[in-house]
């Protein structure tokens, strides 16, 4: 998979997360203190839109049941077995681009 455009920088709003549609996958696009970050946007617990979440600090937090994940991996905090894909993004200029990941299998505990 290569990386795909997802806009400037300046189109990816600091501290509240938005989504872009990437090869047919929904995915949420967080600019944080360190950069910016893309997760699947659909949430693991029962499919909350992460995209429509808040961000605090380094965490992207579920409108629906509060469940938050770290922008970087992806990783419910404390958990590596529960999360959603983290993709690769680079910057080139003003560009952001985007290379996706694999999705994750669903937790069992749902
Ligand atoms: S759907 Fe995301 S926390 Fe429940």
């Amino acid at each position: 998979m290569n990386f795909i455009d997802i806009g400037s920088i300046d189109e990816i709003p600091i501290g509240r997360p938005t989504t872009r549609v990437v090869d047919g996958r929904k995915i949420a696009v967080c600019r944080t203190k360190s950069g910016i970050h893309a997760l699947d946007n659909t949430c693991p617990h029962r499919g909350g839109p992460l995209g429509e979440g808040d961000l605090i600090g380094e965490e992207l937090v579920c409108p629906w049941h509060l469940w938050s994940f770290d922008v970087k991996t992806g990783n419910c905090p404390g958990s590596n077995d529960v999360g959603v894909a983290a993709h690769d993004v680079k910057i080139e200029g003003n560009r952001v681009l985007v290379r996706l990941a694999p999705p994750r299998p669903l937790p069992e505990l749902i």
